[in-house]
């Protein structure tokens, strides 16, 4: 094993992702931000200085359990103090698995101003993956808005609501067009945005995948999105997939595929249509009405040149709220054969979250069980290590919603408490969540919620429609070859069981990956073995109450 070391300055920077110039977080002036690529048991080591003048940073490794590491998490107030400005803070963390990961900042709205780059862990020497293919690519997927990320906080929690809307672009490592015939007539902004639009800003250029005549490439894809449930379309070409969050899963053959926030996928494909002529990768909105043109990348056929764009139309994909095509694509997701690691058979404890839009002082929250949390001002991780009681919620949170309760229809009860409180497991204890999604606060309306686990992966046991029956559903639980995932998505009026094992001392994080509904409480702590880990780093303390350790 290796140590690999990067050295990291996060920067404003303007750059037109999508042909309309912002200002967006950079590191060493790149967007997306630079790769890593190391090996199974490597160390990496970034050295990170926040170049921001004004706000503190900190970056997340998603997908890497920082196991032994907690504090290197990357999480706001959870794991760490943000890195001041002009300061620096080194990550030092091992990557134990092999598989495709990303980073990305994770304070505030951050990793939705571009703050974020991909993280490719290899094989060990002489391991071997069970499929083959002559090239590898590798794309993150993001949704692009024009307003500032401040601009979008601000509105979340105005009185009333201010919606920022749907996403301006779809952007494909980083690249995108923004479609100016959207434009309404007389918009001075929008006009004014509309100038740059048929730009050769190179910045803007479609993303280019190079692939040879009859070869077979592994293409890697994670999404990063703020918002959006993205479908990816290779045109003219089926994809087999070989690999999620980091598992080799069962081979499947798709035409398109479903990638929500927070999730990775491998996908195999051979280019094996005419080679005279170039594709279109593409993605769409799907889960809520589309309101953004498709996100177009190249597929480029070698010798061709990248500027022989095709004539066909952007390709398009399964109507948006075709959910019943969104839980079998799920449901396709099982581990592949030779690889499975079977759950353990039973819990210790079971939690089931309801995941409720309400209403706090005027201001609409997302909330767990009828809690919408609250991000504290001293990292949870400082405050049980070293029984700072005053900096959390010492009541613990419900393990089930208030009975009886509806999903039909907006809450009966619109009103959330907001709270900080940590679910603790006992070490090595098996744990079951159901997430248990409902209606929102408008009528006739459920919103799709990606939702991702910090510190461990997790088995999939099972999806449903309705509400969840803790009589009968746990029955068809799979057991045999659950896939095992940090990230999975819980789709309108439906449920999700997963299952893992609370064996990585530390506090984790476990919430929605929509980065507005995080940012309004959708989100919660779950803590384990703290008890064990030596000494935090100094330089994780020194906000809240921990700056009197
Ligand atoms: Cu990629 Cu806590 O998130
Ligand atoms: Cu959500």
């Amino acid at each position: 094993a290796r140590i690999r070391r990067y050295k990291w300055k996060v920067d404003y920077s303007y750059f037109s992702p999508d042909c309309v110039e912002k200002v967006i977080i950079a590191i060493n002036g790149q967007y997306p931000g630079p790769r890593i690529r190391a090996q199974a048991g490597d160390t990496i080591v970034v050295e990170l200085e926040n170049g921001l003048p004004t706000e503190g940073v900190v970056i997340h490794w998603h997908g890497i359990h920082q196991f032994g590491t907690p504090w290197y998490d990357g999480t706001a107030f959870v794991s760490q103090c943000p890195i001041n400005p002009g300061e620096t803070f080194t990550y030092k963390f091992v990557v134990p698995r092999p598989g495709t990961y990303f980073y990305h900042g994770h304070f505030g709205m951050q990793r939705a101003a571009g703050f974020y780059g991909s993280l490719i862990v290899d094989l060990e020497h002489g391991e071997k993956e069970p499929f083959a293919y002559d090239g590898e690519l590798s794309i993150i997927l993001n949704d692009w808005w024009h307003r500032s990320i401040y601009d979008q906080e601000t509105g979340l929690f105005a009185i009333p609501f201010r919606f920022v809307g749907e996403p301006q672009s779809l952007l494909i490592e980083g690249r995108g067009r923004y479609n100016c015939s959207l434009v309404p007539s007389g918009s001075v902004a929008g006009s004014g945005d509309c100038v740059s639009c048929n730009s050769s800003n190179p910045q803007c250029q479609p993303y280019i995948l190079p692939v040879e005549p009859g070869k077979t490439y592994r293409l890697r894809i994670a999404s990063v999105a703020s918002l959006s449930s993205l479908n990816f379309i290779l045109e003219g070409h089926n994809m087999t997939i070989v690999e999620a969050d980091g598992y080799n899963v069962d081979p499947v053959v798709v035409e398109n595929l479903d990638v929500y926030s927070g999730e990775t996928y491998s996908v195999l494909f051979t280019a094996n249509q005419n080679a005279s002529r170039n594709y279109w990768a593409a993605i769409n909105v799907r889960g809520r009405k589309p309101a953004t043109p498709t996100g177009l990348a190249l597929l480029n056929y070698l010798p061709n040149p990248s500027s022989l764009l095709p004539s066909t139309p952007s390709p398009m994909s399964p109507v948006w709220n075709d959910f019943d095509y969104s839980l079998n694509q799920n449901k396709l997701i099982i581990a592949r054969k030779g690889y499975e690691v079977p759950p353990p058979p039973k819990p210790d404890r079971q939690l089931i979250f309801l995941t409720t839009q309400n209403k706090v002082n005027g201001r609409i929250k997302w909330a767990i069980n009828n809690i919408t949390y609250v991000i504290t001002s001293t990292p949870v991780l400082a405050a049980l290590k070293y029984g700072l009681k005053k900096a959390y919620d010492p009541i613990p949170p419900p393990d089930y919603p208030a009975l009886p309760f509806s999903i039909s229809g907006p809450p009966a009860n619109p009103n959330a408490t907001v709270g900080s409180g940590v679910y603790t497991f006992q070490f090595g204890s098996v744990v079951d969540v159901i997430i248990q999604n409902a209606n929102t606060l408008t009528p006739n309306n459920s919103e799709v919620h990606p939702w991702h686990l910090h510190g461990h992966d997790f088995w999939v046991l099972g999806y449903g429609k309705g509400i969840f029956d803790p009589a009968t559903d746990p029955q068809s639980y799979n057991l045999k070859n659950a896939p095992l995932k940090n990230t999975v998505a819980v789709l309108p009026y439906g449920w999700v069981a997963i299952r893992f094992r609370a064996d990585n001392p530390g506090v984790w994080p476990f919430h929605c990956h929509i980065e507005a509904h995080f940012h309004m409480g959708m989100g919660l702590i779950f803590a384990e073995g703290w008890d064990r880990l030596p000494e935090l780093p100094k330089s994780v303390l020194g906000c809240g109450l921990s700056k009197y350790l």
